[in-house]
């Protein structure tokens, strides 16, 4: 098991991590000493995880066990959940442990972060892309009125748990987001780590996952309220939520952002002649099993359209994160003519 720690400015409390790869969830793995524990279990690994889950789903009243879905980051959820803890007698003394995936720990992060004006919180990620980026940051989240993550706050977890067998019981497609986010991570700022990721990631899981949060780690250590650089991590993510919106969200997520890096990178070598990421990026993919190609019949006018209606938005125009090399982004502003020219070119790079 290795250990990491992060601590981040302007606030008193750090994050301390372990990797390992057999999931282990007992007290002195999650917990500190004579802590009560109160857990928030994605119901799906209640068949799936039985062993590790025991204490989880035995625990009486001091647990709450629900199906995790982007519906499910809700209002009533969020309120289902304070409600519990109310009932089990929660103080702030007590400590929540959210076992899950990112959507698990967004909402039980934000119970977290609320009740009892803050209760003690460890994320133990059941996906992998649970565990190469949501586990670390403290941003929690429910969606609100179709917006995503409308309503969060900033309470990084004082402790994560990350096991990477969970990957092995994980659909193909949510192995793929967990990919691309980690790929992201080694644009940004890890060009080990994309070696490592074609080499055959499976194997190497646990030294992924650490590389991956500390990479993000680096990005957002100065950062937590998401101003500056912490705006690298939106790589691959502005062309990406168009184009997972516009297929109808038949395209998974990452591989969304995996297209919307590639097109990025299309954009890199026209601002800078020579930055040559499309074509390594491209390998790279192809090896992780991540579309490279946009389905036929997309075109830039409907796209723009999605790119537009982009929450991310802000006077002075969308930022752009442009990958130039390894560990070597530029935020770029462009105006509407540029960005019109620029998503063009970069969707023909890509089309099949
Ligand atoms: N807070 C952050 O910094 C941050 C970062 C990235 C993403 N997110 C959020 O995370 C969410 C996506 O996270 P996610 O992809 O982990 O989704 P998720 O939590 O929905 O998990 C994906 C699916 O996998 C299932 N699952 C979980 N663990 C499993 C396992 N071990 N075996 C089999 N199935 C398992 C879940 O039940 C679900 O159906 C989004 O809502 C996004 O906004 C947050």
């Amino acid at each position: 098991v290795r250990s990491l720690s992060f601590t981040w400015q302007n606030r008193d409390r750090g994050t301390s991590v372990i990797v390992g790869s057999r999931p282990d969830l007992s007290p002195e793995m999650v917990a500190g000493e004579g802590e009560t524990r109160f857990w928030v279990v994605d119901s799906r690994l209640a068949d799936l995880w039985p062993e590790p889950l025991g204490e989880a789903l035995s625990s009486g009243g001091r647990s709450f066990v629900f199906e995790a879905s982007e519906q499910s980051k809700s209002m009533s959820v969020l309120e289902g959940l304070l409600r519990a803890l109310a009932e089990a007698g929660a103080h702030r003394g007590w400590r929540m442990v959210a076992a899950g995936g990112g959507i698990t720990m967004d909402v039980a992060a934000l119970a977290a972060s609320l009740y009892n004006r803050g209760m003690h919180l460890t994320l133990a990620p059941t996906t992998l892309l649970g565990m190469v980026d949501a586990c670390l940051g403290g941003k929690t989240g429910i969606n609100l009125g179709g917006v995503k993550n409308q309503v969060g706050t900033i309470y990084p977890a004082e402790r994560v748990a990350v096991f990477t067998d969970f990957v092995t019981t994980l659909p193909d497609k949510e192995v793929r987001n967990g990919l691309a986010e980690a790929l992201k991570m080694a644009v940004i700022a890890d060009r080990r780590l994309a070696g490592l990721l074609s080499e055959g990631f499976r194997s190497r899981l646990p030294e992924i996952v650490e590389r991956c949060l500390r990479a993000k780690a680096s990005v957002i250590g100065d950062d937590l309220a998401d101003r500056g650089r912490r705006h690298l991590l939106n790589l691959g993510h502005t062309l990406g939520h168009a184009l997972e919106g516009h297929s109808g969200f038949g395209l998974g997520h990452g591989e969304a952002v995996g297209l919307g890096m590639l097109a990025a990178a299309w954009m890199g070598g026209r601002m800078e002649p020579g930055s040559g990421m499309l074509p390594r990026l491209r390998e790279i993919m192809e090896d992780l099993g991540l579309p490279t190609r946009l389905s036929a019949g997309v075109t830039a006018g409907e796209i723009m359209e999605y790119v537009r209606h982009d929450k991310k938005t802000v006077s002075g125009g969308r930022r752009w994160i442009i990958p130039l090399d390894w560990e070597r982004c530029r935020i770029e502003r462009l105006s509407p003519g540029a960005e019109r020219e620029m998503v063009e070119g970069a969707l023909e790079a890509i089309s099949p």
